[in-house]
């Protein structure tokens, strides 16, 4: 054996192909279950694409570096599930890209932010912390209620994302402006906006202008609100 393996170390060229015969195998037990990695997602009831509005919400959320103090993980830990609510799920970002996990917490997790507040809290809170949380040390972000929110791209944006994967419909991409324009006005009838995206929650514009501050908002309240744990077919075993 010992000497067999003397011959291999002394000539240089079989060396090299048993190398690579070993390199080979490593490197095909490491690459071929990558083929199939579709099989290890875990598909949870309903998760579904953000809405244009909530996408261009979270466009600016990471624009403005929100997550520089707010992360959007719970993790499964019992002061974090007591504080925050069930822990999150992967599912919960598959069609988050990049995933806002973030790692900071100057600011309270956000990953179930959605729903704990009404819109007029949020657009009170993002305008001026203090006059809602008197101790707050958020910066205020009061210009995003003036900026007009730019939709001229907003389908290729869709169409952007679709090409990493998030399963934008045809009939999603048509609608994107008029969908967007429909969230972030009180007056509008959102019966095919709710179709297309469930739960989409209508947030408080004036119904003239889209700002920035209308897509943050619907954002916010969307945040952990798309599975419903109630359901106890999406209980997931602690891992
Ligand atoms: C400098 C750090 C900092 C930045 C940047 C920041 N926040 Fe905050 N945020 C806080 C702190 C501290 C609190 C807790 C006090 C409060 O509620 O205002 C908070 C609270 C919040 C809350 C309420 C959470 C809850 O569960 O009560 C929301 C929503 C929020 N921030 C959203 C945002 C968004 C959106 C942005 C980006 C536009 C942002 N924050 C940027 C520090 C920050």
């Amino acid at each position: 054996m010992f000497i067999r393996h003397e011959t291999i170390e002394k000539n240089a060229v079989l060396l090299l192909v048993f190398t690579l015969i070993v390199i080979s195998i490593g490197g095909l037990v490491e690459i071929v279950p990558l083929y199939r990695i579709e099989t290890t997602v875990e598909h949870v009831k309903g998760i579904r694409p953000y809405t244009p509005l909530e996408s261009r919400g979270r466009d600016i959320y990471i624009r403005e570096g929100c997550y520089a103090c707010h992360s959007q993980q719970v993790r499964a830990l019992r002061d974090e599930v007591e504080r925050y609510g069930h822990y999150s799920l992967a599912a919960e970002s598959m069609y988050d890209h990049p995933f806002q996990w973030g790692s900071k917490r100057t600011g309270p997790d956000l990953a179930r932010v959605g729903g704990k507040y009404s819109n007029d809290w949020h657009y009170a809170h993002l305008i001026k912390p203090t006059s809602v949380v008197p101790e707050s040390l958020m910066p205020s972000y009061g210009f995003l209620a003036r900026n007009e929110l730019d939709m001229t791209d907003l389908t290729r944006r869709l169409g952007a994302q679709r090409m990493v994967g998030v399963p934008y419909s045809d009939d999603q991409m048509a609608n994107a402006v008029a969908d967007a324009r429909t969230q972030a006005d009180p007056a509008a009838d959102n019966a095919a906006l709710l179709k297309r995206y469930p739960k989409a929650v209508t947030v408080a514009g004036n119904g003239r202008t889209v700002t920035e501050l209308d897509a943050l908002v619907a954002y916010l309240q969307v945040l952990g609100t798309m599975v419903d744990f109630a359901d106890p077919a999406n209980e997931k075993p602690r891992q």
